[in-house]
Protein backbone atom coordinates (compact mmCIF):
# COMPACT_ATOMS: atom_id res chain seq x y z
CA UNK A 1 0.00 0.00 0.00
CA UNK A 2 1.61 2.94 -1.04
CA UNK A 3 2.20 5.61 1.92
CA UNK A 4 1.31 9.45 2.02
CA UNK A 5 3.83 11.55 3.82
CA UNK A 6 2.38 14.84 5.78
CA UNK A 7 4.99 16.88 6.53
CA UNK A 8 4.29 18.17 10.32
CA UNK A 9 5.40 22.11 10.25
CA UNK A 10 5.78 21.72 14.00
CA UNK A 11 9.73 21.39 13.01
CA UNK A 12 9.86 23.81 10.57
CA UNK A 13 11.50 27.22 11.06
CA UNK A 14 8.60 29.54 12.02
CA UNK A 15 10.53 32.67 11.35
CA UNK A 16 10.46 31.41 8.08
CA UNK A 17 7.41 28.94 7.85
CA UNK A 18 6.01 29.50 4.33
CA UNK A 19 9.19 29.76 2.96
CA UNK A 20 9.57 25.75 4.91
CA UNK A 21 6.36 24.66 3.84
CA UNK A 22 6.67 25.73 0.05
CA UNK A 23 10.07 23.68 0.44
CA UNK A 24 7.70 20.38 1.25
CA UNK A 25 5.34 21.51 -1.46
CA UNK A 26 7.83 21.93 -4.50
CA UNK A 27 9.67 18.22 -3.18
CA UNK A 28 5.72 17.01 -3.47
CA UNK A 29 4.19 17.03 -0.21
CA UNK A 30 0.67 17.04 -1.21
CA UNK A 31 -0.96 17.08 2.93
CA UNK A 32 0.31 19.09 5.44
CA UNK A 33 -0.03 18.58 9.34
CA UNK A 34 -0.96 21.24 11.52
CA UNK A 35 -0.28 20.16 15.05
CA UNK A 36 -2.88 22.25 17.78
CA UNK A 37 -2.03 22.00 21.13
CA UNK A 38 -3.56 23.56 24.08
CA UNK A 39 -1.14 22.81 27.36
CA UNK A 40 -4.00 20.98 28.90
CA UNK A 41 -4.36 17.91 26.63
CA UNK A 42 -0.69 17.97 26.56
CA UNK A 43 1.71 19.96 27.87
CA UNK A 44 2.66 22.63 25.31
CA UNK A 45 1.14 25.28 23.56
CA UNK A 46 1.30 26.07 19.40
CA UNK A 47 -0.99 27.00 17.07
CA UNK A 48 -4.65 27.95 16.49
CA UNK A 49 -6.82 28.08 13.10
CA UNK A 50 -4.94 31.58 12.39
CA UNK A 51 -2.50 29.30 11.22
CA UNK A 52 -4.38 27.39 8.84
CA UNK A 53 -5.75 30.36 7.20
CA UNK A 54 -2.56 32.15 6.33
CA UNK A 55 -0.97 28.79 4.92
CA UNK A 56 -4.49 27.99 2.66
CA UNK A 57 -3.68 29.83 -0.46
CA UNK A 58 -0.01 28.21 -0.34
CA UNK A 59 -1.49 24.81 -0.50
CA UNK A 60 -4.50 25.72 -2.46
CA UNK A 61 -1.71 26.58 -4.93
CA UNK A 62 -0.81 23.23 -4.85
CA UNK A 63 -3.53 21.38 -4.64
CA UNK A 64 -2.66 20.64 -0.96
CA UNK A 65 -4.45 19.24 1.80
CA UNK A 66 -4.37 20.91 5.07
CA UNK A 67 -4.87 19.07 8.55
CA UNK A 68 -5.56 20.60 11.90
CA UNK A 69 -4.81 17.77 14.51
CA UNK A 70 -6.04 19.07 17.41
CA UNK A 71 -4.69 17.63 20.77
CA UNK A 72 -7.09 20.07 22.95
CA UNK A 73 -9.62 20.12 25.57
CA UNK A 74 -13.38 20.69 24.53
CA UNK A 75 -12.16 20.42 20.71
CA UNK A 76 -16.16 21.03 20.02
CA UNK A 77 -15.14 24.62 20.67
CA UNK A 78 -13.27 25.50 18.09
CA UNK A 79 -14.94 23.39 15.09
CA UNK A 80 -16.00 26.00 13.83
CA UNK A 81 -13.45 28.35 13.89
CA UNK A 82 -10.71 25.35 12.03
CA UNK A 83 -13.52 25.04 9.54
CA UNK A 84 -13.74 28.64 9.05
CA UNK A 85 -9.84 28.93 8.25
CA UNK A 86 -10.60 26.16 5.46
CA UNK A 87 -9.47 23.14 7.27
CA UNK A 88 -9.52 19.85 5.30
CA UNK A 89 -9.49 17.36 7.72
CA UNK A 90 -10.60 18.07 11.70
CA UNK A 91 -8.70 15.56 13.83
CA UNK A 92 -9.91 14.88 17.40
CA UNK A 93 -8.57 12.71 20.29
CA UNK A 94 -10.79 10.02 21.53
CA UNK A 95 -9.39 10.87 25.27
CA UNK A 96 -10.76 14.65 24.86
CA UNK A 97 -14.13 13.94 23.52
CA UNK A 98 -16.84 12.23 25.52
CA UNK A 99 -19.34 12.62 22.65
CA UNK A 100 -17.23 11.39 19.98
CA UNK A 101 -19.72 10.30 17.65
CA UNK A 102 -21.18 14.25 18.25
CA UNK A 103 -18.06 15.55 17.26
CA UNK A 104 -17.68 14.02 14.52
CA UNK A 105 -20.77 14.30 12.96
CA UNK A 106 -20.39 18.31 13.47
CA UNK A 107 -17.51 17.96 11.82
CA UNK A 108 -18.89 16.26 8.69
CA UNK A 109 -21.64 18.95 9.11
CA UNK A 110 -19.10 21.62 8.92
CA UNK A 111 -18.40 20.28 5.44
CA UNK A 112 -14.75 18.96 6.92
CA UNK A 113 -13.85 15.22 6.69
CA UNK A 114 -13.68 14.00 10.27
CA UNK A 115 -10.42 11.93 12.02
CA UNK A 116 -9.77 10.36 15.19
CA UNK A 117 -6.57 10.27 16.83
CA UNK A 118 -5.54 7.75 19.26
CA UNK A 119 -2.45 8.07 22.45
CA UNK A 120 -0.55 4.96 22.67
CA UNK A 121 -1.97 3.87 25.36
CA UNK A 122 -5.51 4.05 24.10
CA UNK A 123 -7.32 0.66 22.77
CA UNK A 124 -8.25 0.42 19.39
CA UNK A 125 -11.37 -1.32 20.68
CA UNK A 126 -12.43 2.60 21.42
CA UNK A 127 -13.22 2.91 18.10
CA UNK A 128 -15.32 0.16 17.51
CA UNK A 129 -18.95 1.70 17.36
CA UNK A 130 -17.39 5.02 15.53
CA UNK A 131 -15.21 3.78 12.96
CA UNK A 132 -17.76 3.53 10.23
CA UNK A 133 -18.34 7.28 10.44
CA UNK A 134 -14.91 8.13 10.40
CA UNK A 135 -12.52 8.69 6.74
CA UNK A 136 -8.88 8.60 8.74
CA UNK A 137 -7.71 7.14 12.09
CA UNK A 138 -5.10 9.15 13.31
CA UNK A 139 -2.49 6.06 15.19
CA UNK A 140 -0.05 8.10 18.04
CA UNK A 141 3.48 6.75 17.76
CA UNK A 142 4.56 8.35 20.76
CA UNK A 143 3.01 10.38 23.38
CA UNK A 144 1.69 13.70 21.59
CA UNK A 145 2.64 17.22 22.74
CA UNK A 146 6.41 17.34 21.19
CA UNK A 147 8.01 16.69 17.75
CA UNK A 148 11.48 14.75 18.00
CA UNK A 149 10.21 11.84 19.94
CA UNK A 150 11.59 8.35 19.61
CA UNK A 151 9.04 5.81 17.91
CA UNK A 152 7.02 3.51 20.58
CA UNK A 153 7.64 0.15 18.62
CA UNK A 154 4.42 -1.60 19.97
CA UNK A 155 2.60 0.90 17.44
CA UNK A 156 3.72 -1.41 14.99
CA UNK A 157 1.32 -4.01 15.69
CA UNK A 158 -1.93 -1.47 16.81
CA UNK A 159 -0.95 -0.29 12.47
CA UNK A 160 -1.75 -4.23 11.07
CA UNK A 161 -4.47 -5.06 13.90
CA UNK A 162 -6.35 -1.81 13.00
CA UNK A 163 -5.73 -2.73 9.04
CA UNK A 164 -6.92 -6.48 9.82
CA UNK A 165 -9.69 -5.09 11.51
CA UNK A 166 -10.95 -2.85 8.40
CA UNK A 167 -10.39 -5.52 6.30
CA UNK A 168 -12.68 -7.27 8.20
CA UNK A 169 -15.57 -4.73 8.02
CA UNK A 170 -15.09 -3.86 4.55
CA UNK A 171 -13.70 -0.51 6.11
CA UNK A 172 -10.26 -0.32 3.91
CA UNK A 173 -11.35 3.05 2.39
CA UNK A 174 -10.65 5.00 6.05
CA UNK A 175 -6.80 6.26 6.05
CA UNK A 176 -4.56 4.91 9.18
CA UNK A 177 -2.44 7.86 9.66
CA UNK A 178 0.72 7.30 12.03
CA UNK A 179 2.12 10.44 14.10
CA UNK A 180 4.99 10.68 15.88
CA UNK A 181 9.01 9.08 15.26
CA UNK A 182 8.57 8.37 11.97
CA UNK A 183 12.05 8.69 10.15
CA UNK A 184 14.06 6.59 8.05
CA UNK A 185 14.73 3.80 10.47
CA UNK A 186 11.14 3.79 11.05
CA UNK A 187 8.72 4.33 8.23
CA UNK A 188 9.32 1.21 6.06
CA UNK A 189 8.02 -0.84 8.81
CA UNK A 190 5.23 1.76 9.00
CA UNK A 191 3.93 1.04 5.47
CA UNK A 192 4.59 -2.70 5.72
CA UNK A 193 2.35 -2.71 8.86
CA UNK A 194 -0.12 -0.75 6.13
CA UNK A 195 -0.36 2.79 7.12
CA UNK A 196 -1.75 5.09 4.54
CA UNK A 197 -0.28 8.49 6.00
CA UNK A 198 2.68 8.99 7.50
CA UNK A 199 3.22 12.29 9.47
CA UNK A 200 6.56 13.26 9.48
CA UNK A 201 8.43 16.45 11.78
CA UNK A 202 11.76 16.62 12.37
CA UNK A 203 12.87 13.71 9.55
CA UNK A 204 11.70 16.18 7.08
CA UNK A 205 12.64 19.92 8.69
CA UNK A 206 15.32 19.24 11.07
CA UNK A 207 16.97 16.56 9.06
CA UNK A 208 20.24 18.95 8.67
CA UNK A 209 19.89 18.09 4.78
CA UNK A 210 17.34 20.27 2.33
CA UNK A 211 13.89 19.34 2.26
CA UNK A 212 14.26 18.62 -0.72
CA UNK A 213 16.80 15.60 -0.14
CA UNK A 214 14.89 14.38 3.33
CA UNK A 215 12.16 14.24 1.01
CA UNK A 216 13.65 11.80 -1.34
CA UNK A 217 15.18 9.75 0.89
CA UNK A 218 11.69 9.29 3.11
CA UNK A 219 9.76 8.65 0.08
CA UNK A 220 12.06 5.88 -1.15
CA UNK A 221 12.44 4.23 2.65
CA UNK A 222 8.69 4.61 2.37
CA UNK A 223 8.20 2.15 -0.75
CA UNK A 224 11.30 -0.18 -0.34
CA UNK A 225 9.13 -1.30 3.24
CA UNK A 226 5.56 -1.22 1.51
C1 LIG B 1 3.33 15.22 18.31
C2 LIG B 1 2.72 15.73 17.05
C3 LIG B 1 3.41 15.28 15.83
C4 LIG B 1 4.84 15.77 15.74
C5 LIG B 1 5.61 14.75 14.97
O1 LIG B 1 2.48 15.42 19.38
O2 LIG B 1 1.36 15.32 16.94
O3 LIG B 1 2.69 15.60 14.65
O4 LIG B 1 4.97 17.01 15.14
O5 LIG B 1 6.94 15.11 15.00
P1 LIG B 1 8.10 14.06 14.65
O6 LIG B 1 7.84 13.57 13.26
O7 LIG B 1 9.35 14.86 14.77
O8 LIG B 1 8.01 12.95 15.66
ZN1 LIG C 1 0.36 15.56 14.99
Amino acid sequence: MALTIAPSILSADFARLGEHVTEALEAGARRIHVDIMDGQFVPNLTMGPQHVAALRPLADRYGAILEAHLMIVEPDRFLGDFRAADTDVIEVHVEACPHLHRTTQAIRALGASPAVGLNPATPLGTLDEILPDLDQVLLMSVNPGFGGQAFIPGSLDKIRRLRHTLAERGLDHIAIEVDGGVNLDTIGAVAEAGATIAVAGNALFAAGCAVSEAWLRLTTAAAAGS
